[in-house]
């Protein structure tokens, strides 16, 4: 649509049209375009709906026709061109002078906003498009910090797993030293001799006393020796035991906060291409709907433009019926959408050296015949159509590459996540403007 003119600008019009003034140099702003508009109201163009004369009474039309659409300001135009036709009388110098100044609003203000409000359409579209790479880079991100966390769980795993090695290898040694006093008792002979009969320090009895003292000395002396051992094997166990629970707490601990990341990782990955997904496809929709409306104007404004020139160079049926017909051109745009041949040439490369054409370097998903121009593939395109960028495939080997943490520990009430909006900037209202 043209940019609505100020009222002001339309007041300062209207008063310098009735003086017979068709220069109107005061406007505020950029106005230009209404000025071509009313001029071509006032220089008595459209009779049949805009009666203008300079009689000053339709002027109250002026604002409906700085407010009309370019198909209705097309059908206006049409109307004059088939009054000259139907009346064969020659356009005034005036009139020309409108023609040419409405042709020129048409080229210097109308058509290079419509290719300015695409672009820039255009421009949202694959700034939305790139911030799947944003979810790549938090992925990346969050890969790196799993990693870490994946080594340090693991190492504390294995301290553990060595830990308890040694705290059984400990049992089994004081298990051992019970056995051996055990068969150390058993194999023992206690002397069997009698006490002599005569309770007297007689040569028996001297043998008696020496030959049991000996026994016993022995067996205290081994004995005690022996239960140390153990009292010492059973305080290392204990102490072993006390370590190990605590590296097993320890191990819990890095596991599960391991585990916590690899989610958060995963769920912030899927949400963020989620997030990105919706606005980029909102984006898309409007962009769509932006440039059907553009392509409407285009049209429009083509068709204003081709009987402009036809009202200059003389209005027979014929180019009537030609600016009727006349479609605005598209020009063939490549499809390769950042996609290559396995040496990473992509159809600007081959639109180079057009003589890689033919197929010979083509890769899984490449192929030039069809999606570069110059080997005679790509799509019909006009200028003001936009055009779809690639988006970026999930990221299923980073993904993977996460691990799988399993469920080996109790993690309790995994530390919730802060899986908010990354892209809450986003949300906040950049999808493409709509143009009425
Ligand atoms: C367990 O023992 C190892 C050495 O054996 C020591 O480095 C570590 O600090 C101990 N851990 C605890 C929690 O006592
Ligand atoms: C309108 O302007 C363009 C560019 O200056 C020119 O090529 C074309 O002939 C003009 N048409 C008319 C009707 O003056």
């Amino acid at each position: 649509m043209m940019t609505p003119p100020s009222i002001m600008c339309l007041m300062l019009l209207l008063a310098t049209s009735a003086a017979g003034a068709v220069q109107p140099d005061r406007c505020e702003g950029d106005c230009k375009g209404a000025r071509a508009q009313v001029l071509l109201q006032t220089g008595s163009v459209g009779r049949q709906r805009f009666a203008a004369h300079g009689s000053g009474e339709e002027f109250k039309d002026v604002q409906r026709v700085a407010s009309m659409s370019l198909s209705e300001e097309s059908s206006l135009v049409e109307d004059l061109v088939t009054e000259v036709l139907s009346t064969g009388q020659p356009l005034t110098g005036v009139q020309e002078e409108i023609i040419e100044r409405l042709n020129e609003s048409f080229v210097t203000e109308t058509l290079p906003g419509l290719q300015k409000r695409h672009d820039s359409d255009q421009e949202l579209l694959n700034v939305h498009a790139a911030s799947f790479a944003h979810c790549d880079v938090d992925l990346e991100t969050n890969s790196q910090k799993v990693s870490t966390l994946n080594s340090d769980q693991s190492s504390i795993e294995s301290a553990h797993t060595e830990c308890l090695a040694q705290e059984g290898s400990l049992q089994s040694s004081e298990k051992l030293m019970h056995e051996e006093l055990t068969a150390y008792l058993k194999s023992i002979q206690s002397p069997s001799s009698m006490m002599p009969e005569q309770r007297a320090p007689t040569p028996a009895m001297d043998d008696f006393v020496a030959q049991n003292l000996e026994f016993f000395r022995s067996l205290s002396s081994s004995y005690d020796s022996l239960k140390e051992q153990i009292s010492t094997v059973e305080a290392e166990v204990e102490a072993k035991t006390a370590n190990c629970s605590e590296v097993g707490l320890e191990f819990d601990e890095k596991f599960c906060l391991w585990k916590t990341e690899v989610e958060n990782a995963k769920s912030n990955y899927l949400n963020c291409r989620t997030e990105v997904g919706t606005l980029y496809r909102e984006t898309l929709k409007a962009a769509h709907s932006n440039a059907e409306g553009r392509r409407a104007d285009l049209a429009a404004v083509l068709k204003v433009q081709c009987y402009l020139r036809m009202l200059l160079d003389g209005t027979t049926q014929e180019k009537l019926k030609e600016c009727n017909d006349a479609e605005h051109t598209t020009e063939c745009a490549d499809t390769d959408n950042g996609a290559a041949d396995p040496w990473g040439d992509d159809c600007a490369a081959y639109t180079a050296f057009p003589n890689w054409c033919g197929g010979h370097y083509d890769g899984p998903n490449f192929f030039s015949g069809t999606m570069c121009c110059v080997c005679g593939g790509g799509e019909q395109r006009s200028a003001l159509d936009i055009a779809e960028p690639q988006l970026l495939d999930l990221n299923q080997r980073v993904l993977d590459g996460l691990g799988a943490p399993g469920s080996q520990v109790q993690c309790t009430a995994a530390g919730s996540s802060d899986a908010g909006s990354l892209y809450g900037a986003y949300a906040a209202g950049d999808a493409a403007t709509t143009y009425p």
